[in-house]
């Protein structure tokens, strides 16, 4: 049928962030954090936990489960917006780390939805050469594009990496099917400056440095507005209904998105994976290190039907199905 998770590994910084911790360095408490966004820790990076470390890291593991080495891997894609280099590519970084000589590398940058495009792009791959063993990477180090003035977003972000290794498998499991949407006339609501230009022509005045800046409570609404629409669209094109699904892992961007999503699909609170209250939102390495989670608890079994979810800056959003 088309690309099969064959190995998950995730990585997370060893130093966690609490809410009393967050109290000390903006003016907030951890009742409001917890109360407005479900989250208690974040984990954040130190020096020597780069994004491509973190990358690697999860890869390993992911390559470990999976029984393949770095050197049969042919292509190495990292969904990030957080390297910590334009140029080369956090995915030439991680082959180098990895020792994985044969595979080509680069990354794709689609903010928190990266991870489900790179599904999307995997899978066509997959598809077209059946032959191919190939990595996929969500990881972000968002600690170093926060701006920790601004308790708006300080509040919401944390650090970590995920990562699944995939085939072409001739079986009914795999990628079955997405959704996916983008729309560039909202980009101001939710957006990241890029360093400074060295062209003075080109130069922009407003530039206030590489920070994350958002309107939360318009993001908030298209959020929820738009992975249900993307989700409910998906099934009905696939012919499942909400109950068919065994386990749904959102993009965790915060509990009460999260809360309204569920309640609006009608799906059951227990066949939905939760962990933003552990490492706040990890943007596009969100949902691998939740499949990682939920893979390595044994939550996921053979032919479950997993729905996979999504929503970031750009406006990117989508949902993609997938029978494990
Ligand atoms: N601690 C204490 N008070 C705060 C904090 C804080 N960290 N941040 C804001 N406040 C104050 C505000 O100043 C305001 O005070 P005022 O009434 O005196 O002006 C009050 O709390 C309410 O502020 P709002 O912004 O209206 O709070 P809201 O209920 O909308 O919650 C939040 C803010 C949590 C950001 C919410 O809008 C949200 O969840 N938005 C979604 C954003 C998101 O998830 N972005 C991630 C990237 S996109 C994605 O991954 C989906």
């Amino acid at each position: 049928m088309g690309a099969v998770i064959v190995g998950t590994g995730s990585c997370l910084p060893d130093r966690v962030l609490s809410n009393h911790d967050l109290e000390e360095i903006v003016e907030t408490n951890d009742e409001w954090i917890r109360s407005r966004t479900g989250i208690s820790t974040r984990r954040i990076s130190s020096r020597g936990e780069e994004t491509f470390r973190l990358a690697s890291v999860a890869a390993e593991r992911a390559l470990e489960m999976a029984g393949i080495r770095a050197d049969e891997l042919d292509l190495i894609i990292v969904a990030t917006m957080s390297s910590h280099m334009s140029m080369p590519s956090c995915a030439c970084f991680v082959q180098k780390e990895l020792g994985a000589s044969r595979a080509f590398a680069y990354d794709i940058n689609a903010a928190c939805s990266g991870f489900l495009y790179g599904l999307d792009l995997v899978d066509k791959y997959l598809c077209a050469d059946r032959e191919k063993k190939i990595l996929l990477i969500g990881a972000e180090t968002l600690s170093s594009r926060t701006n920790w003035k601004d308790r708006n977003t300080c509040i919401l972000f944390g650090d970590g990496a995920g990562a699944v290794v995939m085939e072409y498998r001739d079986t009914s499991r795999g990628v079955v099917a997405s959704n996916l949407f983008s729309d560039g006339n909202l980009w101001n609501l939710l957006y990241m400056h890029s360093a400074p230009s060295c062209n003075p022509d080109l130069t922009q005045p407003d530039n206030p440095g590489t920070h994350i800046l958002m309107e939360g409570r318009e993001v908030f609404k298209y959020a929820v507005k738009a992975m249900q629409s993307a989700i409910v669209e998906l099934l009905a094109r696939e012919k499942l209904d909400i109950a068919s699904i065994d386990l749904m892992i959102p993009h965790q961007a915060n509990i009460r998105i999260l809360n309204k999503l569920v309640s609006r699909l009608g799906i059951a609170q227990e066949k939905v994976f939760i962990n933003v209250q552990k490492y706040g939102n990890t943007s596009a390495a969100s949902i691998p290190i939740a499949l990682d989670e939920a893979n390595r608890e044994g939550r996921l079994k053979p032919d479950d039907v997993l729905l996979v979810c999504s929503f970031g800056g750009g406006f990117t959003w989508g949902a993609t199905l997938l029978r494990w």
